[in-house]
């Protein structure tokens, strides 16, 4: 064979990895582990182990510890003792440790990697040069925030006792992302393993020992779901991450929207590839190695569904087949190989379940002929093509080496066909018009977006979904701010709890509810710019705070709910307004509210007394004023991760988003939430205070005279209780806001549990309006906004 022919073969022979240091780490533990807690091993209080094992061998590596409900009780009470003490440290101490950890992971690098490949079947060339310097990275990075957080962050303060569940397919990475910034930023945790890879985590807990990590600020539970499960039950956790399926992750949004506790969703995906017709196929064909074979596929943003402009097909599914046929399977340890082991069995099975299906919804199976290892747990790289949009491998995450192939014809219809999933955690796109890669990258829905590139990540760059991929993000200032709140809100007291609403069967006929009349004091709803009926043909009586009647508003219902956000989705040319023009329109309302402040107050005081009425109406016209300076100043970030590339944060508004305004504060309140919303580029559906809703009469005047478009703002009057579960329900509204009692905070989480909605609320807790420092700026627009990154590499 000639060097030239040699080379194209790429045959190599083997080349392993020595296992013998990560084996004699094992042996040193007598290959038995308890759980690491207040900075000791702890023998599981059941005496239950489980075994974890080499998916490339199926030999046993070790035994682990199956946590109980008792474990986890002890981990977080460790969790908990040791807070005040790590908070007590000045930023720089902090940031000592962190510095440490970052440090100590590089010095065990190799042994880590190579226990990394042992226990979870990646070829040891990912882990030993993207797992374990990105460990070390979001280490260095976090101390740096450790350092900078009074200085940056000075109004913030930690969660407190935080859970941490992470999944098999990063396991070491995935506790990065988490342990980093908690610590970082003055939290402790309990993070628990994923029950097939917890080997990395317990040889982390070892190091947090070694650099001399105060005791109880890291605790390593091991064990299986009920072990996570009790980790998201126990009442005395602040803040739950989480990062694995979306079934999971909505099982644990339910079981924790009865309580206070924050919460960080990294769920599944199902990422786009697309290639357009003028892109450099050999270079996006090399992107598709990184992007779906990385890992076996095994990767929440793996570029699982390859679009193709129609006219690329042949030579892209040529090129594509012939890269497959060079691609190694075979023992992880070898530095030679591409595609490892999958994790456990039951991926594996569900992985050809899933590629029989596709193959029975009509797709055509194409695998490279190649010899695969006599044992272990190994799937051979696969290609899907004539995959039907609706066929169940282009919509279900399979979570293995299968690439589920698709054609399109313009950029517009890629981007429907990307965007035809509930998921939206990553994409790419390939194509050497920069334009049309921006174009199509502003239009997707999707947390990352990559173009000319697949697969990059940095700590500086913020990590995360849109939809049911998750909300929260990891890494970057934003994925801080997932672990602090505002100082002021922790110790907010809470508010009373609210009159109960009839039930909803009154809309139709009810004592209060009287037929409406077409009388002067009678208003309306506000529809897509109009004034609307509601469609009970009943009206609520509004009465003054002495008792008194003072006018009626529609009985708003489902049906107005409904078309108010259809009305808000026909306004979504809102968010590509641009911000100057958006904050010209906000401008002009402060004006317009400023002109008719007088019959606006004398109005108000029926309701809430002329100083209240008076002090509301200033305080409102500064607030619209703020909000219209933001509008053009809430910006993105350019981050310049360490490669050739920029990463572009763009903070996108989060769509339509359905609010609950509180009852005291009626003017005040309905603007200081509805103002970020619409500053943001959000279209908004608002139900105002049940204590004087006769607002929203003033209100729409002040909309159609400020040249709002129609629908971006709209309003309905009624039972507040009632309107929140309908909006919450609904899968075309994507955020919800409420600020009630607790009893509504927690019906807008569990109601909007079902497609996984943002949700922010006061939790119940006291708000004052009046303060610029809580009822303004950053906190609100953050919630009014999700951060895309687009990565764009430079250079040749
Ligand atoms: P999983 O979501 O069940 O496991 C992830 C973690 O959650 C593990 O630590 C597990 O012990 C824990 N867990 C399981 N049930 C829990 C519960 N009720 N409460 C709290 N914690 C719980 O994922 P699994 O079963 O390992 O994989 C199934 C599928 O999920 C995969 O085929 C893949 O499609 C998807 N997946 C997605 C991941 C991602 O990063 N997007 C990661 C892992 C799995």
């Amino acid at each position: 064979m000639s060097i030239a022919e040699k080379f194209v073969a790429m045959e190599y022979g083997p080349a392993p990895e020595d296992s013998k240091d990560a084996l004699a780490w094992l042996d040193h533990h007598q290959r038995r582990f308890g759980h690491f807690m207040h900075g000791a091993w702890v023998k599981p209080s059941a005496g239950a182990y489980f075994d974890t094992a080499d998916p490339s061998t199926g030999e046993k590596l070790a035994s682990v510890a199956q946590g109980s409900a008792a474990d986890i009780d002890a981990a977080v009470k460790a969790a908990r003792a040791a807070l005040p003490k790590w908070q007590a440290l000045t930023p720089h101490v902090r940031a000592r440790y962190l510095y440490a950890l970052a440090r100590q992971v590089q010095k065990h690098s190799r042994r880590l990697a190579v226990l990394e490949t042992m226990d979870n079947g990646k070829p040891i060339r990912e882990s030993r040069d993207i797992d374990i310097p990105l460990v070390a990275r979001h280490f260095y990075y976090h101390a740096g925030w450790a350092q900078l957080l009074l200085q940056e962050f000075p109004d913030y303060t930690a969660c407190g006792v935080v859970g941490q569940i992470i999944p098999w397919n990063f396991p070491l990475l995935m506790l990065a992302w988490k342990i980093a910034p908690a610590l970082a930023t003055g939290n402790t945790v309990v993070l628990k393993p994923a029950e097939f890879t917890p080997l990395t985590a317990l040889a982390f807990a070892e190091i947090c020992h070694e650099i001399g990590l105060p005791a109880g600020v890291v605790n390593i539970v091991t064990g299986d779901g009920s072990t996570g499960e009790a980790l998201v039950k126990h009442p005395d956790v602040d803040k739950i991450a989480f990062t694995g399926s979306t079934e999971v992750g909505r099982a644990i949004r339910s079981s924790t929207a009865q309580s206070h506790k924050r919460l960080s969703l990294e769920l599944g995906g199902k990422s786009p590839f697309i290639v357009f017709e003028d892109a450099d196929l050999d270079s996006a064909v090399e992107g598709l190695v990184d992007g779906i074979w990385l890992n076996q596929g095994q990767v929440c943003c793996a570029g699982s569904r390859l679009l193709m402009q129609e006219s690329i097909v042949e030579p892209l599914i040529a090129k594509i087949r012939a890269r497959m046929s060079t691609l190694r399977v075979g023992p992880p340890l070898d530095k030679a190989i591409d595609i490892g082991a999958i994790v456990a069995r039951v991926q594996l099975d569900r992985i050809q379940r899933l590629v029989d299906q596709g193959v029975a919804d009509g797709a055509t199976c194409w695998q490279p002929p190649m010899e695969m290892p006599s044992r272990g747990l190994y799937f051979p790289p696969t290609l899907l093509s004539n995959v039907h949009p609706t066929s169940i491998v282009a919509q279900q995450e399979i979570f293995g080496p299968v690439l589920a192939a698709m054609t399109f014809r313009t950029p517009s219809e890629a981007v429907e066909l990307a965007n035809n999933t509930v998921y939206g955690l990553a994409a790419c796109v390939w194509s050497e018009s920069i334009n049309v890669a921006l174009d199509v990258s502003a239009q997707l829905k999707a947390g990352v977006v990559w173009v000319n590139c697949t697969n990059l990540f940095d700590a500086s760059c913020g990590f995360g979904g849109y939809r049911e991929s998750g909300y929260g993000r990891e890494g970057g200032k934003e994925g801080l701010l997932e672990y602090l709140e505002p100082a002021w809100f922790k110790n907010a007291t809470a508010l009373p709890a609210a009159k109960p609403a009839p039930p909803e069967a009154s809309n139709d006929e009810t004592e209060s509810a009287t037929p409406a009349l077409d009388i002067d004091r009678t208003v309306k709803l506000y529809i897509g710019g109009k004034q609307a009926r509601p469609d009970s043909g009943y009206s609520m009586e509004v009465r003054s705070n002495r008792g008194q009647l003072i006018g009626e508003v529609g009985l708003g219902n489902r049906k107005d709910i409904r078309n108010a956000v259809e009305a808000a989705r026909k306004a979504s040319g809102w968010a590509r307004t641009a911000a100057h023009n958006r904050a010209q329109i906000l401008y002009y309302m402060a004006e317009n509210l400023s002109q008719r402040r007088r019959e606006i107050e004398h109005r108000l005081a029926a309701a809430v007394g002329e100083p209240q009425a008076t002090a509301e109406v200033s305080a409102s016209i500064e607030r619209i004023f703020s909000y219209a300076a933001w509008t053009d100043k809430f910006e993105g970030a350019v981050h310049n991760p360490p490669f050739r590339s920029i990463a572009i944060a763009m903070n996108e508004p989060m769509g339509t988003v359905g609010i609950i305004c509180p009852r005291e504060a009626p003017l005040l309140g309905f603007l200081s939430l509805l103002m970020p919303a619409i500053a943001a580029g959000n279209t908004a559906i608002v139900v105002p205070s049940e204590t004087y809703p006769l607002i929203t009469g003033d209100l729409y005047q002040l909309f159609d005279t400020s040249d709002l478009p129609g629908g971006v703002v709209n309003i309905v009057t009624g039972y507040a209780s009632q309107l929140l579960k309908t909006l919450a329900e609904h899968d075309d509204v994507d955020a919800i806001w409420c600020f009630a009692d607790e009893g509504s905070a927690f019906a807008a989480k569990s109601f909007s549990t079902g497609n996984l909605k943002q949700v922010f609320t006061n939790e119940g807790r006291v708000i004052d309006w009046f303060d610029v420092k809580q009822g303004e700026g950053r906190w609100f627009l953050q919630h009014a906004t999700q951060v895309k990154n687009i990565w764009v590499p430079y250079g040749e």
